[in-house]
Formats: C-alpha cells, structure tokens, sequence
C-alpha cells in the first residue's frame, strides 16, 4: 500500500505531522513511520521560544536542528512553529516584564532579535512559517497577551517585517484554532489580512489548525472560509489537524471522527491555495489531547499501537481522489 505522502505528491499536497522530539528519539517504530508517511513535518515544541532560549542570549537548537536534518535526509519539507504566541515563552522574559525590568522599548527590540534570530538560522530550509499564532480571542477581538498589552496591536505587522526581512522566501502565516469555517474569529483574521496586505505587509498565509471534536459538529462553510483568503492572494494551510472524541471510542465515534478528517481535507483539496494538510501528532500514543482535555482523546489517524483507524483510511482515499 502506497504511504500517504506518495498519494500526496500526486496531489501535489504536502501532508505534514508535528513531529514529538523525545518519541522520535526513542521510538524506532514512531522514527519509520513518519518518515515514511509525510512529506512535511512540524515541530510540536522544539521551535517555540521557551525551548530555544531558556535562558536569556543562550540558546538551544538542538531539538530544532536534529528535526531539520532529520526532514532534510527524508526529503521532507519543514512548517516552522511559531514565533510570536502568548504561551510557552520563556520564563525569563515574562517575568522580565511583570516585574518592569524589560520595559515596552526593550521588549519590541527582544522580540525583534528573537524573529531574525530563529528566521535566519533556518533560512531557505522552512517553507512556511507560523509568525503570528492565537492572536484573537473567539469573539474577534485581540487577544490579551503581553505583546498586545506592552506593544500594542503594531506588533503584529512589525512580526510580518522582521521575519520577512530574515528569509524573504518563507510563506509567512497566520495561525489559530476555532477558525475553520466563517465565524467572529476567522472574519477577524480576513479583516486583519485583507488590512496589513493593503499596507504592504508581508503576510502571505492563513493557517487553519483544525482542532475538531466530534461532539461539537462540523463546522460550516470550510471551503468558503479558504477561498475569501485566496481571495486576497493568500495561500491556505491546515496546520494541526486532529479530531478528538469523549473516551471510550467506539466504531460509531471513529466513523464520524474519519468523515470530519476528511471533510478539512477534501476542503484543502478542492482550493487550489490550500498548499499543505497538517496532523497534529498522528498516533494516538503521543497526541496532547488527554493531557488537556480529561476524558477525552483518540484523536489522531493512528491508534496506541501504530493501527490505522477509519481516519488513516479517509484521508488515503482523499488523496488519492485528490
Ligand atoms: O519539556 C518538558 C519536560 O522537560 C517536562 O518534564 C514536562 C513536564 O510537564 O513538560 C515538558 O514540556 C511540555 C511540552 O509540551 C513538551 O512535552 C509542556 O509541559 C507542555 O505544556 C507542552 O504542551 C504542548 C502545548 O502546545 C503547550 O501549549 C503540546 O505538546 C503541544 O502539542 C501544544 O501544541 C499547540 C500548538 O503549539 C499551538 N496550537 C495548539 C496546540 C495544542 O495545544
């Protein structure tokens, strides 16, 4: 049977995973299987601020590093996650604000260095970017993080520059869950794109994470919500697909859970700018998804021991037809 990455270069889609650093060291079986099954990869952590600069001017790439030859000796392309985000930032530099010893001035000129820092060090190795990730709140207003509170909102389009200015080949995105059909927040993020492209900001992508769950229904008008960012000239992505369920599974569950994979996927398939399709983990033995959600999980394409589900089905079937 032809792994998912070979029906997807016919398709001419890149089918991506988050990559867990730790099993991929440890676990030859999960170590096989990703590189045999996509042809994209995305670090789950190993990228984000806290792990790359623990401590402040020191910094730590090895997880980043081992990730980006281990996608360059399978011929994978590499998704960069993410730059700017309210979470898992450094402990020194949230404390740094909070106690007024990194004042507004000093905080944009860490931010600005810790962009082209991590930009550059990869440069013409990432394809896509996740520059800006979960900046507004469910009801389209920004949300409430230190950047927005110390910089104001101009940090958004500054992120844009920098990263741009350090690898002016990357496809630079947006990125957010809750914004796969049309609703307040993802008309928030058309509103924000359509402004900061008009103003000249290199903003090129709109990320959709796709965090489902079966017992909240699919969401409306998938397809529509890709092609209004088309629309302005932006590509689209799937950036963290999974679909999570209330513990235990059953047949009935795990066939609902394969047509919701397979709707976002048939969504990207049929829009012509929706250029990857992310998983987030793709074996349930390592998603985040309980750790989160009590009660919930089975989340992903495979199960705890490597089977594949209805889902890993769906989404076969979808690229072949795609
Ligand atoms: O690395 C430490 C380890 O040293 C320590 O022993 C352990 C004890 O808790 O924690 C480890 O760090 C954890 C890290 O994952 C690596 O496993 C953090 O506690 C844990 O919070 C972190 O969770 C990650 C989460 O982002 C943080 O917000 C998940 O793995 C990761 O899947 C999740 O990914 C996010 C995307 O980046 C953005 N969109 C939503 C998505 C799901 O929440």
């Amino acid at each position: 049977e032809a792994p998912l990455r070979t029906l997807a270069d016919r398709a001419d889609l890149r089918i991506g995973t988050a990559v867990d650093m730790a099993a991929l060291a440890d676990d030859s079986t999960y170590r096989r299987r990703t590189a045999r099954e996509f042809n994209s990869v995305t670090a789950e952590n190993v990228m984000k601020w806290e792990v790359v600069e623990p401590t402040r001017g020191t910094y730590d790439w090895s997880g980043a590093d081992a990730l980006v030859r281990f996608a360059r000796d399978r011929g994978q392309a590499v998704r960069g996650h993410t730059l700017v985000w309210h979470s898992q930032l450094p402990g020194w530099l949230t404390s740094g604000v909070a106690d007024g010893t990194i004042d507004a001035a000093e905080l944009r000129g860490i931010l600005r260095k810790h962009i082209s820092t991590e930009v550059k060090r990869y440069k013409g190795k990432i394809y896509q970017w996740d520059v800006v990730n979960e900046v507004f709140e469910e009801d389209g207003s920004l949300r409430n993080s230190i950047w927005l509170q110390k910089l104001g909102p101009s940090y958004i389009a500054d992120a844009f520059r920098w990263a741009h200015a350090a690898d002016p080949k990357a496809k630079l995105f947006l990125n957010d869950y809750n914004v796969e059909g049309i609703n307040a927040k993802s008309t928030a993020y058309y509103d924000l794109a359509k402004r900061l492209r008009a103003e000249g900001v290199p903003v090129q992508g709109f990320g959709v994470q796709g965090h489902l769950a079966i017992q909240y229904g699919f969401p409306g008008n998938v397809e529509g919500n890709l092609a209004r960012f088309a629309a302005l000239g932006m590509q689209t992505a799937f950036t963290e697909v999974d679909v999570r369920m209330i513990l235990p599974s059953d047949p009935e569950k795990s066939a609902k859970q394969a047509t919701y994979f397979r709707g976002l996927l048939d969504a990207c398939l049929g829009t012509r700018s929706c250029k990857s399709f992310t998983v987030w983990g793709y074996t349930d033995k390592y998603s985040w998804v309980p750790g989160v959600f009590a009660g919930q999980g089975a989340a992903t394409l495979l199960d705890e021991e490597f089977g594949a589900k209805p889902a890993y089905a769906a989404v076969r079937e979808g690229l072949a037809a795609g």
